[in-house]
């Protein structure tokens, strides 16, 4: 991977935050450095005729934002891709594009299959498939961290909280790689238009089965489930259950795998990893927030509000940018934030949001960096970059989508 190219703050008056290039081919360290001093909340002018938009890059506002649903609203979409499109087609179904009681419910619903009891088998699959995935690596030598190793834990945990039957796991994992162009193929927008629709399919089918004898996994707890006073209908299964996959594949792939590319470009660090002189917990949040898979969320402003201290105002209806890769680098609220230390603490990212859409699947997404640096601590002595990485082409999803890697033994 050439490194990234810096920009200048000189170059802020030509930013365009939508293009997928300007954070897979710029270091933008610079430029949020100087809008959080300078502007933060600044205008960014509209692109290719869609609505112009707010970008909020200190920590203080941003997480002020996540928190406050009353006068901003994830219903209009929650990232730049729906909002600048003027709305999600699963708002009011789907729990990130959802306010309200209905939203409150949806978490309720949620929450059963997410607690720490439910996880408790998850989590020991997500710590064995980890360390077994590893130990192949380390037989086979040569290995592309991303694809090899990374790839199949997250989904493999989603399928076990939706208690995908063994049987279909392989389809479904083949149907999710399709559908979000994640198996390197170059994808025909109808096959994954096609392999979506079949994903959707294949969920209403188990969600009939489990409402008729459930289980406790999270289907079935959606299958049976009340919201606002009603059962879920089949859409409202369906879409979050896909919701699940959306929030949770890719995000977790780019933390380990980022989290990896930082341990092999902080020796020191690894050496930390190695000695035991690292706490697993504390280091995993670091990861967080150096990789910050999620660079942005947004919400829509509902009433005017008076913001920062030079006469602003964002007005209702605006598009209101949340920039987690900024505020996590933020320097009023983390000391030196541009080294990377797995000692870190406090470590109040914003990695995972913050506020009544406060990711769901963080205890799990936090298990799954927790057992790959639980695995490469115990089981590999040393590890060599052998070749170009490639990174993301996202405005939303950031991190190494290729890392190829030599893991030795002890
Ligand atoms: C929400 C990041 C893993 C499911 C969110 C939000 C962020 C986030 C920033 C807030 C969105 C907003 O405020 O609009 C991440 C990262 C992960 C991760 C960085 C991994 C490192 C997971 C996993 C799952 C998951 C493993 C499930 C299996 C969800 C769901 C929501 C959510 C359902 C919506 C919650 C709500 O709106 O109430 N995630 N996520 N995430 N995440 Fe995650």
């Amino acid at each position: 991977m050439p490194s990234r190219i810096m920009l200048n703050p000189g170059d802020i008056a030509t930013l365009d935050l939508t293009d997928p290039r300007t954070h897979a081919e710029y270091d933008l360290s610079e430029v949020w450095r100087h809008l959080r001093t300078t502007q933060p909340f600044h205008w960014h002018p509209s692109v290719g005729g869609a609505p112009g938009f707010w970008v909020v890059s200190r920590h203080a506002d941003v997480s002020e934002i996540y928190r406050d649903n009353k006068r901003f609203t994830s219903e209009k979409g929650n990232v730049l891709t729906t909002l600048l499109m003027g709305g999600d087609s699963a708002a009011g179904m789907m729990a990130a594009v959802t306010d309200g009681p209905r939203h409150s419910d949806l978490r309720k619903i949620l929450l059963k299959a997410f607690s720490p009891r439910a996880l408790e088998g998850v989590v020991d699959n997500i710590r064995q498939s980890t360390r077994a995935l590893v130990a192949e690596a380390i037989a086979r030598g040569e290995c592309d961290f991303a694809a090899d190793v990374a790839a199949d834990i997250p989904l493999t945990a989603i399928c076990d909280l939706m208690g995908v039957p063994e049987a279909d796991r392989a389809k479904v994992l083949e149907l999710t790689a399709t559908a979000l162009g994640n198996d390197g193929a170059a994808q025909s927008p109808a096959a994954a238009w096609q392999a979506r629709n079949d994903i959707l399919a294949y969920f209403g089918t188990l969600a009939a089965e489990r409402r008729a004898n459930p289980g406790d996994d999270a289907i079935s707890v959606l299958a049976t489930g009340t919201l606002e006073g009603k059962p879920l209908t089949m859409d409202e299964i369906v879409v979050n259950c896909y919701s699940l996959i959306i929030g949770g594949d890719e995000t977790s792939r780019m933390s380990m795998t980022g989290g990896v590319l930082a341990l092999i470009e902080h020796p020191d660090q690894w050496q930390a990893l190695k000695s035991g002189q690292a706490d697993i917990a504390t280091a995993v949040d670091e990861i967080l927030r150096w990789t910050t898979p999620a660079l942005h969320f947004g919400r829509t402003a509902l009433e005017d509000i008076p913001v920062g201290t030079q006469g602003q105002v964002i007005k209702a209806g605006d598009i209101v940018t949340l920039w987690n890769d900024s505020a996590n680098m933020d320097e009023d609220v983390f000391e030196a934030p541009e080294r990377f230390r797995l000692d870190r603490t406090p470590n109040k990212h914003l990695s995972f949001g913050y506020g009544p859409h406060f990711c769901l699947g963080a205890y799990l997404g936090r298990a799954e960096i927790a057992a790959m640096l639980s695995a490469l601590r115990d089981l590999v002595a040393s590890v060599e970059l052998r070749g170009d990485t490639r990174r993301n082409y996202s405005n939303l999803l950031s991190g190494v989508t290729s890392l190829p890697v030599t893991l030795r033994a002890e």
